[in-house]
């Protein structure tokens, strides 16, 4: 879709539809009441007869209202007014959105990027509104021989901020909004492709094709036998079960002149989670194709940051391949060397994530980071946790850990913060290695953030487990491209930090 930005009165447009709030009850917003007037109280007189109470993410389609130029109006319920915040924003831009795309409208201008939101200005309204839109006419459909495609999509949506002087902060946030919502749609597209097309070997095309269209992106792919020089003993020990065979990608974005130490981000790429010979029951084990949401989060974030171009450093490493059970698996009680040197017993091969993850946490040293993050469906216990409301972090560095937080609640996409005590170490003990893999159920997140940690002390660390929110299940099933929004959001803050 394409996105403009303009300032101008709502009755004046020359457009297919224009877009305006309505609060509950029935309070017009103030784009809403210059309609109204200049229409001689038209929308008033609809409203006054109860057909748009103003219920947050309610829509009315009006046609030929006098005295204005646009083909249609469309009416948005806002909620109350006083509870207009950050999700009631993006709910209604999202309701607004989704109904245009289904509607005939191929255009609109949109003006509720001009209500007040709590703490948010023009440019942040203007950054999720694009978003959110991206978010409401995102598809997947491709792989269905008969498509429902939508007959006369939305192509171009025209946001109106308040003064001319909101113009060049519109402008920047407009492409912001575009790149973060490029990278959320990347994300998505990954993760909802199925395992035997999303393969290990598909996810290291899907970043050398950034290289090849981004110059501040490098990408290295790595194969089995480098990895197996590399002495990636548990990584490996995950791969062995499987046909397909494991890569570890290597992505560098990098601004020429940058002297900063990197950022690396470190994405869980399981292919496909079937528990190994710890086989997972059969119910839902499809959802497990998602196992790989961490990785293209980080591929979504290269895309994003690619295109708005900030003075950084940042690293992308990714180890991928699938879990499976074999005479070659791994089998439970099983030890391994990793590529630090701590030997692990294997006593459940479905906690994988942490085993591939623990010998990227080894390789990242070698850049003597500034920070680095991972980002993995780690754990069910997450789900548990949290829900499906927010991502759990967890790290050895306080200010970092509070960094993403907080990077979260501007990107509305939420994580919050859990304990990593010394006390919860104690669950990995072993009898036969230095390390188990397993903690048990109680704190089950924590404690696989434990087993992370380790294999991070030598540098700032912080863990995001997206397990409760990379996807939703049910009727809307599919990856949500979560936290594309909050990492793009951390690593730009990062260009104005001094490190
Ligand atoms: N990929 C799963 C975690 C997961 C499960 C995410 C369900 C989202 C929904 C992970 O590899 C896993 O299997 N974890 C185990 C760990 C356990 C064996 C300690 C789990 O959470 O059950
Ligand atoms: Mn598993
Ligand atoms: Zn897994």
């Amino acid at each position: 879709m394409e996105f403009t930005i303009k300032s101008g009165n709502p009755e004046k447009q020359r457009t297919a539809c224009v877009v305006v709030g309505v609060f509950d009850n029935r309070k017009l917003s103030l784009a809403a009441e210059r309609i109204d007037r200049a229409a001689k109280g038209y929308i008033s007189d609809i409203i006054r007869r109860g057909d748009m109470e103003g219920r947050l993410g309610s829509t009315l389609l009006l046609y030929n209202v006098p005295n204005t130029l646009a083909d249609r109006v469309l009416l948005v319920g806002l909620g109350r007014e006083r509870d207009f915040r950050d999700r009631e924003y993006y709910k209604a831009i999202h309701s607004a959105v989704k109904y245009l795309n289904e509607t005939g409208a191929y255009e609109a201008v949109i003006y509720l990027t001009e209500e007040k939101v709590r703490r948010r200005e023009i440019g942040w309204r203007v950054e999720h509104t694009v978003i959110a839109a991206c978010e409401a006419t995102y598809r997947f459909e491709h792989m269905k021989t008969e498509s429902s495609e939508i007959r006369r999509p939305l192509r171009k949506l025209t946001l109106s901020v308040p003064m001319r002087s909101d113009l060049l902060i519109g402008e920047i946030m407009l492409a912001r909004g575009m790149a973060i919502g490029e990278g959320v749609e990347l994300a998505r597209d990954l993760g909802n492709l199925p395992s035997n097309l999303c393969t290990p070997a598909y996810l290291a095309d899907t970043a050398r094709k950034l290289a090849s269209m981004y110059p501040e992106i490098k990408t290295q792919v790595l194969e089995r036998k480098e990895i197996e020089e590399l002495k990636m003993g548990a990584f490996l020990s995950v791969a062995q079960g499987s046909e397909t065979a494991p890569r570890f990608i290597v992505m560098e974005y990098k601004r020429p002149g940058v002297k900063r130490k990197p950022l690396v981000l470190v994405g869980k790429g399981i292919t496909f989670d079937s528990g190994g010979i710890s086989l997972k029951p059969a119910a839902d084990m499809d959802q497990m194709k998602f196992d790989m949401c961490g990785a293209a989060s980080i591929l979504g974030v290269f895309r994003a940051i690619a295109d708005l171009k900030p003075e950084l450093h940042v690293v992308g490493l990714i180890p991928t391949c699938e879990n499976m059970p074999s005479g070659r698996a791994t089998k439970p009680g099983d030890i391994v060397a990793s590529m630090s040197g701590q030997t692990i017993e294997i006593l459940n091969t479905d906690a994988e994530g942490r085993l591939i993850l623990a010998d990227a946490l080894t390789y990242a040293e070698r850049y003597d980071p500034e920070a680095v993050i991972d980002v993995a469906t780690l754990t069910g216990a997450m789900v548990i946790t949290l829900g499906h409301v927010a991502s759990g972090v967890l790290g050895n560095n306080e200010t970092l850990v509070r960094a993403l937080v907080s990077a979260g609640d501007d990107a509305a996409d939420r994580a919050w913060a859990l304990p990593l005590w010394d006390e919860y170490h104690e669950a990995l003990k072993s009898n036969f290695a230095d390390v188990a893999n397993v903690g048990g159920r109680p704190g089950g997140s924590i404690t696989a953030a434990c087993f992370l940690s380790r294999f991070a002390k030598k540098y700032h660390w912080a863990h995001l487990d997206i397990a409760g929110v990379a996807w939703k299940e049910g009727k809307e099933k599919g990856a949500t491209g979560r936290p594309v929004p909050l990492l793009a959001n951390w690593v730009l803050s990062q260009e104005n930090s001094d490190g």
